[in-house]
């Protein structure tokens, strides 16, 4: 299957995913956005928090959701197979618990990658060796199809059949290597309700920028005139000096065809029966600020500055193990006395990109035991080592402690 099977869960869940390498390489997988409460075993970074499961070898992933609901994905956390080992993780609230926005009429995934025609392995290898930069991919693709700009696909774009009037929830994930995407829809506008799996403020827009690794879940009305109108994504290249063709993709929103979708990716939700949190302040994105004033205790905050200034690209930093609150971000060099920070409703994230040339803060509560993999989400920065990791001890008082690695981890 390409992408690979998408894993529904629920808020709370206990998730076991029997992984079985049928690969001929080490293969390890990370749960993407997963908090990984006390369970750091099951993040996934091979040589991070595991050793690779090795050719034809299992190791079963075990993990709680609390407090998380949304989309998150999955991928290959070992040398490139990202590029083509990924999935989508959509979690849905607790049973009975309705959606903070209005109910869609349906749901469908999106997931953006790149494809190469060459070997990943063979590239990476090749780069390593002669320390160059990435050639771009040789297809963009739109859940698994390059779209209509490549021969072999021209008749095999990915579509959604939409019924006029009806509401669609869009959950769209970049899941791509090495680029930032636009994402956008022809004709149509996007409310975004969500990001990096959790609830944000609504907002409208007629695209999104994601960075790799970054998703985001948008209502989109179909209420224009029947006809098919394109979705297409497109790199974002904020230098005008790189060679680079950019080829973007396509894919359909076609009103022609008014059954309702077959597709396996939908799903209807039909739940509408609690109210949701009735305190504004707990609504979104902030849960720290309903859980009393001895809550923060363990707050970490993290300014990101970088330092190129002809860099050609956001880095888009992914932290393991904890979602971290975006306090602000600009350009040139942070100064602490005249930075703006939010710190009254800053999104609530995974993944954040930190412009060319500026600075980003975030702050998360490091109340989790373990080692928790810090990088930049473009895979050839990764390798060339914009990465780190934070150990978090086990603590005191409130904080819960890390208990004995799964005797079945595997071993290097
Ligand atoms: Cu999704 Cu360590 O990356």
């Amino acid at each position: 299957m390409f992408p690979g099977p998408t894993i529904y869960a629920r808020q709370d869940d206990r998730v076991m995913i029997k992984v079985t390498n049928l690969t001929p390489y080490n293969l390890s997988i990370q749960w993407h956005g997963v908090r990984q409460r006390l369970t750091c075993w099951s993040d996934g970074p091979a040589y991070i928090t595991q050793c690779p499961i090795q050719a034809g070898q299992s190791f079963t992933y075990k993990f709680t959701l609390p407090n998380q609901r949304g989309t998150l994905f999955w991928h290959a956390h070992i040398s490139w197979l990202r590029a083509t080992v990924y999935g989508a993780l959509v979690i849905y609230p607790k049973h009975g618990v309705p959606y903070p926005f209005d109910l869609p009429d349906e749901e469908h995934l999106i997931i953006l990658g790149e494809y190469w025609l060459q070997d990943i392995q063979d590239l990476e290898k090749h780069l390593k060796e002669t320390g160059g930069g990435p050639p771009s991919s040789d297809a963009y693709l739109i859940n698994g199809h390059p779209g209509p700009l490549h021969n072999c696909s021209k008749d095999d774009m990915f579509t959604i059949n939409v019924r006029q009037g009806k509401t669609y929830l869009l959950r769209i994930v970049n899941a791509a290597l090495n680029m930032e995407h636009f994402f956008g829809i022809a004709n149509h506008l996007m409310t975004v309700v969500e990001a990096d799996g959790e609830y944000t403020k609504p907002f409208n827009t007629t695209f999104l920028m994601l960075t790799p690794g970054q998703t985001s879940n948008v209502l989109v009305k179909a209420d224009q005139p029947i006809a098919k109108y394109d979705m297409s994504m497109t790199p974002y290249m904020p230098a005008k000096n790189v060679p680079f063709l950019e080829l973007p993709s396509y894919a359909l929103l076609d009103y022609t065809n008014s059954l309702p979708s077959s597709n396996s990716l939908s799903f209807t939700y039909h739940e509408p029966i609690l109210p949701y949190l009735n305190d504004t302040n707990c609504k979104y994105s902030s849960p720290e600020k309903c859980q009393g004033p001895n809550g923060g205790i363990f707050a970490a905050s993290v300014i990101f500055q970088d330092t190129g200034s002809i860099g050609t690209e956001n880095h888009p930093i992914h932290l393991h193990g904890f979602s971290f609150y975006v306090l602000g971000s600009g350009l040139g060099d942070f100064n602490s006395t005249n930075a703006v920070l939010n710190l009254y409703d800053p999104p609530y994230r995974n993944t954040v990109g930190v412009p060319v040339g500026g600075w980003t803060v975030i702050r998360f509560r490091a109340d989790n035991p373990g080692i928790w993999f810090m990088h930049c989400h473009l895979e050839v920065h990764t390798m060339w080592g914009l990465s780190m990791a934070f150990l978090v001890k086990n603590g005191e008082g409130e904080m819960q402690t890390l208990s004995h690695p799964p005797p079945d981890l595997p071993v290097c």
